[in-house]
């Protein structure tokens, strides 16, 4: 039976590129707003990225990314456990417990296989099993709280279905089931207007010097008004980001484009600054992190110490119950 009095609070980040403000908005602020209440495993998902990654140097580099990403957003590591999906590799041994009570029905219904067939690409296997490593992560660590975006939430309901399965086959307890919490943080739009995404390239990264975001920022469409022209927040992408990064002021930026007299441009070199003074202290942390590799692997083998611990627990739980190896 697994009764911790704290409840645990786990999410994972893939290491496939530089983490933007959609990442941080939308995925790592709720998470590190939770870990005041809960015991939190935040972790870096590598194995997850390597069914797309090819590149064994960027891989690495983008783990030490995402942990320093972590870090520098507030993460106190002597708080919340801060460790690599692979250190722990017991992960996958709970995924084939899980692979055998799942239907492969369930993972054909998987939002990222399913669209990879309709785009006409042959998937790999591990676009096919993600779901299991998934479901794998959260279970292997007693969770009872995983904060994801909306686009997660059909892997969490299998991850659901697969600890119930487990437990009502083999006892109560064995696993525990969690609960989801998905972000209400509205999605974050891109330069383009569509969701902020990596595939879509039309990302603030998070990290970006200040002349990165001013080049980025200009990037942005805007209306064709007259400067002295009255000027709507609808549909308006620069007003939109504004709003996410500096919500406070929003309003002046609303009164003076409505007042006219006050361009796009200007609206626009706001939003930089804005971005700016919200981003600033973030990356000065992040860069120094980034530039000390050997000080990031020892935080993530202490967390990977502690992550182990846990999973060992469990999986001597989940054998005990399922017949593998000697009775306890
Ligand atoms: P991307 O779409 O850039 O590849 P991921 O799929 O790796 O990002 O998402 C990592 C986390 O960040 C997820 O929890 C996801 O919901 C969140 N996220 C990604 N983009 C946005 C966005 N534009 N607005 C809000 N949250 C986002
Ligand atoms: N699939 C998640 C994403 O793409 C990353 C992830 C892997 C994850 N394992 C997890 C998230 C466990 C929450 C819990 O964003």
């Amino acid at each position: 039976m697994t009764t911790s009095p704290v409840k645990t609070s786990l999410t994972g980040i893939k290491p496939t590129a530089e983490p933007h403000l959609g990442n941080y908005l939308g995925a790592i602020r709720p998470a590190l707003q939770l870990v005041e209440r809960y015991r939190s495993f935040y972790f870096v998902a590598d194995y997850h990225a390597l069914t797309t990654v090819r590149d064994p140097s960027a891989l690495r580099a983008h783990s030490w990314t995402v942990a320093a990403t972590w870090l520098a957003c507030g993460l106190d590591p002597s708080e919340t456990v801060l460790f690599r999906q692979s250190d722990v590799p017991l992960v996958f041994e709970l995924a084939w417990v899980l692979g055998c009570v799942a239907a492969t029905g369930q993972l054909e219904r998987g939002h990222a296989y399913k669209d990879a067939l309709a785009r006409g690409e042959a998937p790999n296997a591990g676009v096919f099993c993600y779901p299991l490593l998934m479901a794998a992560d959260i279970l292997l660590y007693d969770t009872n709280v995983v904060p994801i975006g909306a686009d997660q939430k059909q892997h969490l309901e299998l991850t659901r279905d697969l600890a119930a399965r487990i437990n009502h086959l083999y006892g109560d307890g064995v696993l525990v089931v969690p609960e989801i919490v998905t972000s209400d943080h509205p999605t974050v739009p891109g330069l383009d207007g569509h969701k902020m995404s990596k595939s879509r390239g039309n990302t603030i990264p998070l990290f970006a010097s200040a002349k990165g975001l001013k080049k980025a920022v200009f990037r942005i469409k805007t209306g064709s008004e007259a400067l002295e022209e009255p000027k709507s927040t609808d549909g308006s992408i620069v007003y939109e980001l504004f709003r996410h990064v500096a919500p406070a002021e929003a309003p002046e930026m609303e009164r003076k484009l409505a007042a006219g007299g006050y361009g796009w441009g200007h609206a626009k070199q706001d939003l930089v600054d804005a971005l700016e003074a919200y981003l600033r202290e973030k990356r000065r942390r992040y860069e120094a992190l980034r530039e000390d590799e050997d000080a990031l692997e020892r935080i993530l083998a202490g967390g990977a110490e502690v992550a182990s611990a846990i999973a060992r627990a469990t999986m001597s739980r989940v054998r005990e119950a399922t017949g593998i190896g000697l009775a306890r």
